[in-house]
């Protein structure tokens, strides 16, 4: 979900704190300046916690458009994506999508079908994953797109170092959660950024703390 006014763009300062022996907040290594080659989860979730309906629809979000207004300023500080492999099939074969105009990286155990252009799916170590995107992709940040079991697969390894999650005033009642179950250990968050939009949707941008 795009999300944000750049007007009231309190988050934009925000930047995630070096950490002890790391290169970069959440990097295991590399070179890159403390504000970049982050990887930042940037989602939209019901208020029930859900980021999609039980058959993976995103329509709820619809109503919504005037969350998206912060997507501009999000996305100048990305320089390629992640997702799972559910997060991209649904797109190819529910939205038609033929590329997410960025250099596109997508965490799976099978080869893709139907490879899109600048797509390129990745099995193995997402340390390594991160490293060759770092190379590859310099001087800004790594969107973490969603949806809820890559990003499992990122928190459990702790290399979420930006959590973006607009809370959108809709119950959906069941569906895809944000945040399965899962085994890592609890880690307690920063709050750097916050903004209500007109239609009740919240904001919230944290930092490990
Ligand atoms: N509201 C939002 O902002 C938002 C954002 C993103 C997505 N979504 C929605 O979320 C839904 C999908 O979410 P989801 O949680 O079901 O799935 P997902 O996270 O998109 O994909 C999960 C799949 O990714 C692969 N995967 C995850 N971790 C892996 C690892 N460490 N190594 C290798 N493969 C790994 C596995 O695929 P395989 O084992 O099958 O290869 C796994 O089944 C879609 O409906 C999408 O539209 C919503």
């Amino acid at each position: 979900m795009a999300k944000r006014s750049p007007s009231a763009s309190k988050h934009a300062a925000a930047k995630p704190r070096r950490r002890a022996g790391r290169g970069r907040a959440g990097a295991s290594s590399g070179a890159a300046t403390p504000s970049t080659g982050n990887v930042h989860l940037y989602v939209g979730i019901s208020l029930d916690g859900y980021i999609a309906a039980p058959d993976g629809g995103v329509q709820w979000l619809d109503p919504y458009r005037d969350a998206r207004s912060g997507f501009a300023p999000f996305i100048k500080t990305i320089r390629a994506c992640i997702m799972g492999r559910t997060t991209y099939d649904h797109a190819v074969t529910r939205y038609g999508a033929t590329g997410f105009g960025m250099p596109s990286y997508v965490v799976t155990h099978r080869p893709l079908e139907t490879p899109q252009s600048g797509v390129v799916p990745f099995t193995g170590d997402l340390k390594e994953l991160l490293a060759m995107i770092r190379a590859a992709h310099p001087g800004g940040d790594i969107w973490l797109m969603g949806g809820g079991g890559v990003t499992r697969s990122f928190l459990e390894e702790d290399l979420v170092d930006i959590l973006s999650v607009a809370f959108v005033p809709t119950l959906i009642g069941a569906g895809l959660p944000m945040f399965p179950p899962s085994t890592f250990r609890e880690r307690r968050l920063r709050l750097v950024g916050q903004h209500a939009y007109p239609s009740g949707v919240v904001e919230l941008r944290y930092l490990r703390a």
